[in-house]
């Protein structure tokens, strides 16, 4: 197969704005959701003195790491769980004549860098330079296979530019820890590291390895395997082993050796040890017999694949179209697909936000992933009842009687916010969660995920907000209040009714009372024990439910009383003052009224039905002033407000700078990994903003707003087991059934009916 190379689909390095090493490692990343490896100089090694954070994840292989606490109260997390980051994969050592880069200081310079996103495959050309002046150049070439999940591939070329003289090539990992020389002191970003043993296997051709971790108690296997000129397997002086060749270079000519890395699936430690030799076996079996180049096509075909369902095709906007494919190429290399993982908050390419998962992946990512992958959207969802046990036991121990309270930010399913106010006391991950379920089963009508798995997080989240919110009187009027929360917003926190988290919490309740009748009487509700009386109560809860209003200002109310805190005119903050987390202490943006990013915005857009467009355009002019979108998830959702009510210029700006956030490193922290839900939120900006998507169980709706930038914009979406294209234009609508059996939706407010007999239609509009 070839595929040839289409200059829409290429990062490279000469269009990149910045040049900055840590910023280059992170866009160049190449991971395939089990894996992912930084791109770095390949010559570094193990170098304190480098500067850069080089190395290899696996998507949740953590260990913990102790959280120091100056007062540590009762049921604070007593660890953080930290993504391992393993030994870098690219590394090589190169030796000509007596000069060895391991030791002595090679100049290495990047010729080029180019990422191609339709085959996943990551091209560059070093120059290095010896203390002597010899120059060779390194063609370095690698992936993350997307057709098998533990395969990375790496090849390297060496050609001498200036000189003949004797080579050596080395490719050996004697070290697990990938040293780093950069200190931080962004608290976003985690520095700490799981403390990691790197056990070789004897008895095998090929260098293989059992890691474990100290604490946590997990094992992967690792194993690869080389080829190339001359190239043997080799014990060396301090008995490690490796691959090797010697050989007497010309200049000009070129050498290249080829390595696949098989790097196996995260067991409990005691399995790991045991099946040892079973599971190296199979990872073996696989990389012994293929090669860089049929591993490299095999994973191409797959991202082909991706690339027929998931593109969205702008005509109009080159720059905005090649961020938004970097973007959904990121997004797509950055889920886990075993069931057992979700998508870090960085992806797998850094390790900021020490490698957890948050609501990012419900809110921001999964819909991208519901619409043009659902297969892949259900393993995503997975991890959520995989973890479900943590959840009822976190529950139990924060002394509630029933119900399950999801961890705001984890790996293993357990809290491990050091920072509790903006942590754990956002308890809205449950509704998000319960949310995203619902969405998911109404795309899909995947029944048997509803009864098997999704029902029983429906009804274990609603039943820790039963017991966390309470019957009260307001105004003289009975309600059920939810207090002393967090929203999505952080610069607010320990609220009392956050109209985003009531808002959540009632479609949630909601969502018990909706199924209850399905399952009645079913071995389900038996196990879930729900009575009559729980489901009155519940229902109760739901009715009443307090949502905030400022009567005054005529706009949902982000929580009660916040229209008492302190007015700030942003205007009038130094620029440099920004973010404002890193300048100010957490209780001056507390008692004001300023968002870091959207909260009650974000709820007018998750339920888009049941106001008018004055109320949303009500609500965008009230926070928007306020709002400082320090958090990156926060403009695309001002996107979709804006576009929604015919704010036209604000919406492309506000999508503009959001689908730009890591390829043009506007938050200055792409650095430590890309912003995984701000990528899954610029797709959410044409999506539900500019297609004006509305979905609902009963219809799926379409109010496009094609900004005028763009002559069209193209795109296909899964729906109830169908496959439809979209071609949206300034005054037409074209979409076709591509397999399945059709349905009605409502496109521009006109009812079209799409089946095998008639399966395209063009609405006007
Ligand atoms: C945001 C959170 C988000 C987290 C991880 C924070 O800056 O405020 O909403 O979940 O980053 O992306």
């Amino acid at each position: 197969m070839r595929i040839e190379q289409r200059p829409d689909f290429q990062i490279h390095l000469q269009n990149l704005k910045s040049k900055d090493q840590l910023y280059l490692e992170t866009i160049f990343n190449v991971a395939n959701g089990h894996i992912g490896v930084r791109d770095s100089n390949p010559l570094q090694g193990n170098n304190p003195n480098y500067v850069g954070t080089p190395g290899l994840f696996v998507n949740g292989f953590y260990d913990y790491y102790p959280i120091e606490y100056g007062e540590k109260y009762t049921g604070y997390p007593e660890n953080d769980q930290v993504i391992n980051r393993l030994f870098d994969p690219r590394y090589i050592r190169i030796k000509v004549g007596d000069e060895n880069s391991s030791v002595d200081f090679f100049k290495s310079e990047t010729v080029d860098k180019n990422l191609d996103m339709q085959t996943g495959l990551l091209h560059e050309i070093f120059s290095v330079t010896t203390p002597e002046g010899k120059i060779f150049n390194l063609v370095v070439e690698s992936f993350s296979s997307l057709a098998s999940d533990n395969v990375y591939g790496i090849k390297y070329g060496v050609v001498p530019v200036n000189f003949d003289d004797d080579i050596e090539v080395i490719k050996m990992h004697s070290y697990i820890n990938q040293a780093t020389s950069s200190t931080v002191s962004d608290v976003r970003v985690n520095e700490s590291e799981g403390h990691l043993q790197l056990d070789f296997l004897e008895g095998y051709d090929q260098p293989s390895y059992l890691i474990t971790t100290y604490k946590s108690q997990q094992g992967a296997i690792l194993t690869y395997n080389g080829k190339g000129f001359k190239l043997e397997y080799y014990k060396d002086e301090n008995n490690h082993w490796g691959y090797h060749a010697k050989y007497h270079a010309k200049k000009g000519s070129q050498k290249e050796f080829e390595f696949l890395f098989s790097i196996g699936d995260v067991h409990p430690l005691v399995n790991a040890q045991m099946y040892a030799d079973q599971y190296l076996a199979k990872l073996n079996e696989h990389i012994r017999h293929t090669s860089f180049k049929a591993e490299l096509m095999a994973s191409a075909q797959v991202w082909q694949t991706f690339w027929l369902h998931s593109d969205v095709e702008i005509d109009g906007d080159p720059q905005v179209q090649l961020s938004l494919r970097f973007n959904l190429f990121e997004l797509h290399q950055s889920a886990g697909r075993n069931a057992h993982t979700s998508i870090p908050a960085k992806g797998l390419s850094g390790s900021g936000y020490g490698g957890h998962y948050f609501w990012d992946t419900e809110i921001f990512m999964l819909p991208f992933f519901i619409y043009t992958n659902p297969e892949l959207a259900k393993k995503i969802l997975m991890y959520r009842y995989q973890t479900l046990k943590q959840a009822q036991r976190q529950a139990t121990q924060f002394g509630f009687n029933r119900g399950a309270m999801y961890a705001w930010r984890t790996i293993n399913g357990y809290e491990a916010s050091a920072y509790w106010p903006a942590g754990t006391a956002q308890i809205h991950i449950n509704a998000d969660i319960a949310y995203a379920i619902e969405q998911y089963y109404e795309v899909t009508g995947d029944d048997d995920f509803l009864a098997d798995y999704g029902y029983e997080i429906i009804v274990e989240t609603a039943r820790f907000y039963m017991e966390w919110g309470k019957f009260t009187e307001i105004d003289g009027e009975r309600r059920f209040v939810i207090n002393r929360v967090t929203g999505p917003d952080e610069y607010s926190a320990i609220v009392d009714n956050n109209y985003y988290t009531n808002k959540m919490v009632k479609f949630n309740l909601r969502m018990v009372e909706k199924y209850a009748k399905r399952f009645e009487n079913t071995d389900l509700s038996k196990r879930l024990s729900l009575s009559k009386q729980e489901l009155a109560e519940i229902k109760e809860a739901a009715d009443l439910m307090y949502l905030p209003f400022d009567k005054e200002n005529n706009v949902k109310l982000q929580y009660q009383n916040f229209d008492k805190m302190n007015k700030i005119n942003l205007s009038h903050i130094d620029t440099s003052d920004f973010p404002l987390l890193l300048h100010y202490h957490p209780l001056m943006l507390y008692r004001s009224q300023v968002n870091k990013q959207a909260d009650t915005i974000l709820a007018d857009i998750l339920f888009p039905k049941g106001y008018s467009d004055e109320e949303l355009t009500r609500d965008f002019d009230f926070y928007e002033p306020i709002t400082t979108h320090d958090s990156s998830l926060s403009k695309a959702i001002f996107a979709i407000a804006a576009a929604r009510i015919g704010k036209e210029k604000q919406a492309y700006s506000f999508f503009a700078q959001a689908i730009e956030t890591d390829i043009q490193n506007s938050h200055h922290n792409t650095s430590n990994g890309i912003h995984a839900g701000s990528l899954g939120a610029a797709w959410e900006g044409i999506f539900y903003g500019f297609a004006g998507v509305v979905n609902n169980a009963e219809t799926f709706s379409m109010y496009p707003k094609l900004p005028s930038q763009w002559n069209s914009v193209k795109f296909r979406i899964f729906l109830y087991n169908s496959e439809y294209i979209f071609a949206i234009y300034e005054h037409e609508v074209r979409v076709s059934l591509l397999s399945g059996t059709g349905t009605t939706m409502i496109i521009a407010g006109a009812e079209c009916e799409l089946t095998r007999e008639s399966p395209n239609q063009v609405i006007k509009y």
